[in-house]
């Protein structure tokens, strides 16, 4: 993965001239709630990043910590249940929590690409892959089908899919699920967004093809200059992908930091917790040591800072009252500044 990972970062410089002008997207405060039979529940409580054009923003944290919540709200498709209850969403001069739903179309799809865990619930069983591909271009350009399943074959081709042309007449079911990860980037990407957002695209898939699916997607955004927000469990993955990581806890980010920065010097507890529980490559361990404790359901949070039941360092003053996210300082290579939502993190 490291050559192909240089050979990305200097395919783009080489092209950084020609790439088109992206749009950036800023998350400011946002908080959403569900209505559930224990009452209403914070899932998100003061959301705020931004995600830069050509840059991969990876926001990671346990299941249930509210990773999709959180990209459900950017695309306006949120469960039925769920109500965002403050914070914008600016994109493009507009902000996509209030622009008519109409207007929301033009965003979803076109300006701001998706991929999740499992492509099938993106592509529809009963048409051939290519068809699909081109339909998108249909709705969101009007190109004419000829020369829309022309492009979709080119867009298959560009993921990397041998025999573009065959596999275009393929039906989702008849591809091994690396290649239907391919179509569904394929589909998100054939419109040249300005944002991806790719939900655990690699969870589901043996790690041989995970490598290759997250080269894939390094290499595309090398071509087309799009942010991207990269959702995953696993903070392995991150490591040789990700510009900066942000580290989501029981719906709030609790540290934000440069990817080096962050697994040399975490700052957050829970941070440190999760780098500790990585496997170490050449070193066999019987098992894996785990993070003592639960994420607490979200109608259970502690008093206080909402990690103090398990931290190793809490204290009073943690059981009192929650830190937000703290000013760790501007640090690493990139001078980006860091933060940690943490009374005894130290700058
Ligand atoms: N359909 C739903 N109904 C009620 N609560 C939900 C629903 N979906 C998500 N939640 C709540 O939002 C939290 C975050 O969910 P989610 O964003 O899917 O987590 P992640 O993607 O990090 O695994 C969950 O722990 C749960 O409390
Ligand atoms: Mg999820």
């Amino acid at each position: 993965m490291a050559s192909s990972v240089a050979s990305s970062v200097a395919s783009s410089a080489a092209t950084a001239e020609k790439l088109p002008e992206k749009s950036a997207l800023t998350v400011d405060g946002l908080e959403v709630s569900f209505n559930t039979d224990d009452g209403p529940i914070k899932a998100i409580d003061q959301v705020s990043f931004d995600l830069t054009p050509g840059k991969t923003l990876a926001l990671v944290g346990e299941s249930g910590s509210g990773k999709s919540i959180t990209a459900f709200s950017i695309m306006r498709l949120l469960p039925k249940v769920a109500r965002v209850t403050g914070g914008t969403i600016h994109f493009d001069n507009a902000d996509l929590l209030t622009v008519p739903d109409l207007n929301m179309r033009h965003y979803r799809g076109d300006r701001i690409g998706m991929i999740f865990q499992e492509p099938m619930t993106a592509l529809n069983p009963v048409y051939r892959v290519g068809d699909q591909i081109a339909e998108v271009l249909h709705i969101h350009f009007g190109t004419e089908k000829d020369q829309a399943l022309t492009k979709a074959i080119e867009m298959l081709e560009r993921v990397g899919i041998p025999d573009a042309p065959a596999r275009a007449q393929a039906f989702p079911h008849q591809l091994s699920g690396g290649m239907r990860q391919r179509v569904m980037i394929a589909m998100a990407l054939i419109c040249e967004p300005d944002i991806l957002i790719a939900d655990e695209p690699t969870t589901a898939l043996d790690v041989t093809i995970q490598a290759q699916i997250l080269d894939l997607i390094m290499d595309m955004q090398a071509e087309m200059g799009m942010a991207i927000l990269f959702i995953t469990h696993d903070l392995a993955v991150v490591s040789e992908f990700a510009d900066e990581v942000m580290v989501m806890y029981a719906g709030r980010i609790v540290e934000r930091a440069p990817t080096k920065d962050l697994f040399e010097d975490p700052k957050h507890p829970y941070t440190r917790g999760l780098i500790e529980t990585l496997p170490v490559s050449g070193k066999h361990r019987e098992r894996l040591p785990t993070i003592p404790g639960q994420v607490p359901p979200l109608t259970q949070l502690p008093d206080g800072c909402r990690y103090s039941n398990r931290c190793p360092l809490v204290d009073d003053e943690c059981r009192r009252k929650e830190p937000g996210l703290l000013d760790m300082g501007a640090m690493g290579a990139m001078g980006a500044e860091r933060f940690a939502a943490c009374w005894k993190a130290q700058p």
